[in-house]
Order: structure tokens, then sequence, then C-alpha cells
């Protein structure tokens, strides 16, 4: 068997740090320098050859953690480790999946690109943007689910008078499965954009008045989706509004937007990508666990799709 060892880049130590914790091992020992420059620099403290070594990095902007995680793998493939598991918890510049207008780039694939070009051995995330951009890589690639985790954390409200809602149509998928799990009606909320961090709502298909809803969103990045959303939703006589959202990226003035909204009550995040402020309205829901056995079973070659069952 293998050896078994887990590295972090610096996107994300607190949940580097709570993986290791769970598992029960020290993360592998690696300095990690910028120079002047601002060029980075990494380095392995301790012997990796033959190990089966994980890395966990978030590649949420700056740029530089992606670049970071991309010599990471390099450092270790050139150091001999046998196997290099990409442990992304965000994955970011997913959601340019196609050239969806004439000369852009389809930055999800130059992304699966990079990493597998710099020696990746197989990779394990949660909620990309859109499942396809698995089919970008031709290493394996184990897509985990938060909504385990995060429907185990809205089990314990009394949701008797609540809906679930997507914010757009792209999220009426996942809304759906929250639905279908919490065993609760679906509203759909028919966003337009007019122009990149804009959003305007333009229909609501289904009847929020009088009730209570769930949102249900893979990222928060502004905050313009949801708290539209949410007034929309408010407007058509919708009580109490719980966000649920997996990828926290918040970006811009998303804190104070979320803060100042009066029609949000609550929002769940986890802890995918750490959190510059915390915000009374806001409950972290760590997928540690989740990443943990993702690690530990993978490492085994034993199945991960158990991960993906909801006990209340
Ligand atoms: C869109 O397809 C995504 O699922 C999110 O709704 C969107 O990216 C959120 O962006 P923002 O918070 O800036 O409105």
């Amino acid at each position: 068997m293998l050896d078994f060892k887990i590295a972090s880049g610096r996107s994300n130590v607190p949940l580097a740090n709570k993986i290791a914790d769970y598992i029960g091992v020290d993360l592998t020992n690696v300095t990690i320098k910028n120079f002047s420059d601002g060029e980075i620099w990494v380095k392995y403290e301790e012997n990796i050859r033959g190990v089966d070594l994980f890395i966990i990095q978030s590649t949420n902007p700056p740029a530089d953690n992606l670049l970071e995680l991309l010599l990471l793998i390099d450092a270790a493939k050139r150091a001999s480790a046998k196997r290099v598991t990409a442990v992304i918890p965000y994955f970011a510049y997913a959601r340019q999946d196609r050239k969806d207008q004439p000369r852009v780039s389809i930055s999800a694939k130059l992304i699966a690109n990079l990493i597998t070009r710099a020696g990746a051995d197989r990779v394990i995330t949660i909620d990309l943007h859109s499942s396809q951009i698995q089919g970008f890589f031709d290493i394996p690639f184990d897509h985990l689910y938060a909504s385990p985790v995060l429907i185990r954390r809205l089990f314990h409200l009394d949701l008797s008078n609540f809906v679930v809602a997507a914010p757009d149509i792209g999220a009426a998928r996942t809304a759906r499965a929250y639905a279908k799990r919490l065993n609760l009606d679906l509203i759909l909320v028919d966003k337009r954009r007019p122009e990149h961090n804009v959003a305007e709502v333009v229909n609501i298909i289904g009847n929020p008045d009088g009730k209570n809803i769930i949102m249900v969103d893979d990222l928060i990045d502004t905050g313009t989706t949801f708290v539209e959303c949410a007034e929309a939703l408010k407007k058509h006589g919708a009580l109490e509004i719980y966000g649920v959202c997996v990828h926290p990226v918040f970006s811009g003035n998303a804190y104070e937007k979320i803060s100042n909204s009066t029609a949000i009550t609550k929002m769940f995040v986890t802890d995918t990508i750490p959190l510059k402020q915390s915000l009374e309205k806001i409950e972290v829901v760590s997928v540690a666990e989740l990443f943990a056995e993702a690690i530990i079973r993978t490492h085994d070659n034993r199945s991960i799709s158990s991960l993906f069952e909801i006990e209340r």
C-alpha cells in the first residue's frame, strides 16, 4: 500500500487543517513563499517519494491560488510522488464552459488542461458550476455534492411552511433535488443578465405568497442574484427567506448587500472558500468531513457514492 499524505496551498488553510484533523494526520510540511515581485516558490520539506499525495487548494481569485496549485502539483511530480490528487474545494473559472458568444475563451477547459498538464493524476472537487466540466478532464474525477451536509442542517428548521426556490434557471436542477429531498414544492425565478454582474428578475414561476423560502444556488459572487431574487420573492408575499449556497465567493460589496437586505433572514454557506468577514446572518456548514472521507476512500480504492446519502 502507498503512503498517504495531505498537503495544502495557502488559499484555504482552515479547511485543510479540518480535513487533516478529521483524518488524524498532520499536513505535509511545505514552504510556500512569494518573491519580492510576487512570483511564487514552493518546496516540500519532507520526502514524498512513492507517496499518494492529496493537495488541497481552492482556486478562487486571485489567480495566484490557481498558479500555486499548479506549482504544488509540479513540485510533487518532480519529487517522485507516486500519485497526485488535486483536491479543489472551489473550482474557479467554471462559469465559462462553452463559447456562448463569438471570440470568447472556454476558461473551464483551459483550467482543466493546466491542471492535467501540471501532472495531476486525479481530481476531487465539489459542486462544479456545471457537471459536464468533468468531461474536460481525461483523468479520474470525483465530483462531490455538499447537499447531504447542507440538507442535514436544513432538517433542523421547522420546514412545515417552506418551499424551495431556484434564483435562476441554471440553479433549477439543484433546487429541484433539494425540494425532493426536503419534500417541498419548488419555485423558479426567471432571471436575466443584461450585462456581467447585473441581474434582473423577469418572472416568478410558482407562488411564494405566505411561504417561507429556501433559496438554493451553487455560488454567490457579487450577491446581486440572491438579493434581487429575495427581494422579488418578498414583493410577491414571501415570508422568511433562507439562502443556501455552496461557494461563498463574495466579491465586491457582497457582504454589505447581504447584510443590508431585509429580505434575507439567514444564509447557510460552506467553507470551500474562507469568509473574509463574519456576519450574524451567515452560518458556515463545513464540508471538511466529506472531503476527508473522499480522500480516505480514494486512497483505499473504496466507493465514495455512499457519501451522497442523507440521514436525518
Ligand atoms: C449563475 O449561473 C450562478 O449560479 C450564480 O447565480 C451567479 O454566478 C451569482 O452571481 P452574483 O452573486 O454575482 O449575482
